[in-house]
Order: structure tokens, then sequence, then C-alpha cells
């Protein structure tokens, strides 16, 4: 099935997570497609920002700031975008992110908040979306994931819940709703260079992120492009052994442990929760 034809002039697009990190790259490649990008985020300053410097490229964007975490936000986000511009055809569920803290030191609530923003949002986002598309019989919904589940990198247990959980509804929701003529992807990412939280986690660690075992926002934002194109169900992102690492962990998650210590992930992730709780002291004395 062609769904490139979510792609062009007359076509909308909804990108969350557009204010920083890999979510304006995406929404620039989309743009670039010819679509008018609804751009959003929380901060009404920074994607201001973003809109005007794609519009400087020549984009048609506008945007919307929304807090996806609170409840009807993104059933709202959608009413408004089909009230002012029409039904969308491209979805992309980009926000996310994880706060880099230990499980049993955030509340229950802010554990509730991780999957709201990485799971639930997207979910809602997708349900709201999907009337219109059904009836048009024209729609794509791209979905990011990352491989922090699949490798279980350590202390990210409502993410890593959120981000598999993510992969699982698009698989059955492109399985239930291709043949209708809206279909679904998801990119699995591993670390990414040059934009996004990693990228800003390192320079705050004075760390470098090496080419060879990360990807970069740049080829995130095209794979976006050409997953739609192809049609393609699942894409993971991630140079190396990443996919191998993947694959064993499938068969074998009892290696957990080990991979993520021969890999230097369980090292990295000590030092970075070590900095976040730093940050917490300094932000109560
Ligand atoms: N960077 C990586 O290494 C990496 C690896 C694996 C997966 N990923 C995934 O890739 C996606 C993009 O990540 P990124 O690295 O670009 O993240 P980022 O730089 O931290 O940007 C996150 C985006 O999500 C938005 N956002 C955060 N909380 C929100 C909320 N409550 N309501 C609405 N929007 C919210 C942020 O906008 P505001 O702050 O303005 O709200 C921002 O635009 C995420 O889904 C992330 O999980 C990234």
């Amino acid at each position: 099935m062609k769904t490139s034809r979510v792609l062009g002039t007359d076509r909308i697009a909804l990108v969350t997570g557009a204010s920083r990190g890999i979510g304006p790259l995406i929404a620039r490649e989309i743009a670039r497609e010819g679509n008018h990008v609804v751009l959003t985020g929380r901060s009404p300053e920074e994607l201001q920002a973003v809109a005007y410097d794609l519009r400087d490229k020549g984009a048609d964007v506008s945007f919307l700031p929304t807090n996806l975490v609170q409840p009807w936000a993104a059933e709202a986000l959608v009413q408004t975008v089909e009230r002012e511009r029409g039904g969308i055809d491209l979805l992309v569920n980009n926000a996310g992110g994880d706060p880099q803290r230990e499980f049993d030191r955030m509340t229950l609530n802010e554990n509730l908040d991780i999957l709201q923003l990485n799971l639930i949002a997207p979910l809602t986002l997708s349900h709201s979306v999907l009337g219109e598309m059904l009836q048009r019989r024209r729609g794509h919904i791209v979905n990011i994931s990352a491989l922090a589940g699949r490798v279980a990198f350590p202390f990210t247990e409502a993410y890593a819940a959120a981000k598999d959980g993510l992969i699982g509804f698009t698989r059955v929701l492109r399985n239930d709703y291709r043949g209708r003529g809206v279909s679904a992807s998801v990119l699995i990412l591993g670390p990414i260079r040059g934009a996004g939280q990693g990228q800003r986690t390192a320079a705050q660690l004075g760390l470098k992120l090496p080419p060879f075992a990360t990807e970069s926002a740049d080829t995130v934002a095209r794979a976006v492009i050409d997953a739609i194109k192809r049609d393609r169900a699942e894409v993971v992102m991630m140079p190396g052994p990443g996919r191998l690492v993947k694959a064993a962990m499938d068969y074998f998650p009892g290696l957990g442990p080990a991979i993520t210590r021969i890999s230097g992930s369980t090292a990295t992730m000590q030092r970075v929760i070590e900095y976040r709780r730093g940050q917490e002291h300094a932000a109560v004395s």
C-alpha cells in the first residue's frame, strides 16, 4: 500500500516534540515534502523560534503549544488542528524523554507522568486522528520509540515500559488499519548525536558521543520520510552491533546486566544518575 499520499502540498502533518531536539529536524524534512506542518511542544517561545527558522527556509508551518501530560490535552490539540486546518494526514509522535532518575527515588506520579508522555499521549493522539483518517482512507502515524526497554538500559523502568509499549501499539495499529488506508511505523532509536536529550546529557557530563555507536539526528529525520514513503513497519536506528544486541536480548533477556556492563552503559548511566541527584540537591538547598 502506498501511504506517501500523506506527503505533499495540501497535506497536514502534526509533529509533537517539535520545540527542540530531534523534532525540529523531523518537521523540517516533512515541510520539504510540501506539507503544512503543525509544530507542538510546551514552550511557546521555543516553538516560535523553530517556526521562524523553518519559515525562513521556505517551510509552511504553524505552532500550537500543548502540555501532553495534562489530561485531555492530546484530544483538544487534535480538535484545534482539525478545526483550523482540516484533517491530519500525518502524525509524528516524537515528544518524549526520560528524567534520568532512579525509579525508587521518583514518586509514583513522576513515574506515571513518564508513561503519560511517552505512551498514553501518543496512543490518545493516534486515537483522536484515526477517525478522520479512516473517513478519507488516508493517513500515516509514525511513533518514535527507543531501544531502552529492548536492551534493559539502566534506570529507565517507566521509560522502557512506555517505549516498548509504543512498539507493540504500532504493530497492532498497523495490522488493523493498513487495509483501510491508514498505516503506522515505529522508529526504534539508540543513542542519537547532534541534537536531543542524549547529546545534551553528554555535553553536561563532558562526554563525547562516538559516531560509530550513535546515529545522527539528521539521519533520524530523513528516516521518518523513508519510513513513510516505503511504508516501513519498524526501523532500528543504531549503527554497529546495536541490532545484534537487540536480537540477542530478545532471545536471552538474562544477559541484560552483562551487556549493559560490557557496553559501558551501566557506568555511564551511574554518572548521569549521580549528576541528576546533584541537581536535585542543589534545587532543594
Ligand atoms: N536523543 C536520544 O538519544 C534518543 C534516544 C532514543 C529515543 N529518543 C526519543 O526521541 C524522541 C525525541 O527525543 P529528543 O532527544 O529530541 O528529546 P528532547 O530534545 O528532550 O525534546 C523533547 C521534545 O518533547 C517535548 N516535550 C517534553 N515534555 C512534553 C510535554 N509534557 N508535553 C508536550 N511536549 C513535551 C519537548 O518540548 P517542550 O520542552 O517545549 O515541552 C521537546 O520538544 C523522544 O521520544 C525520545 O524518547 C531519543
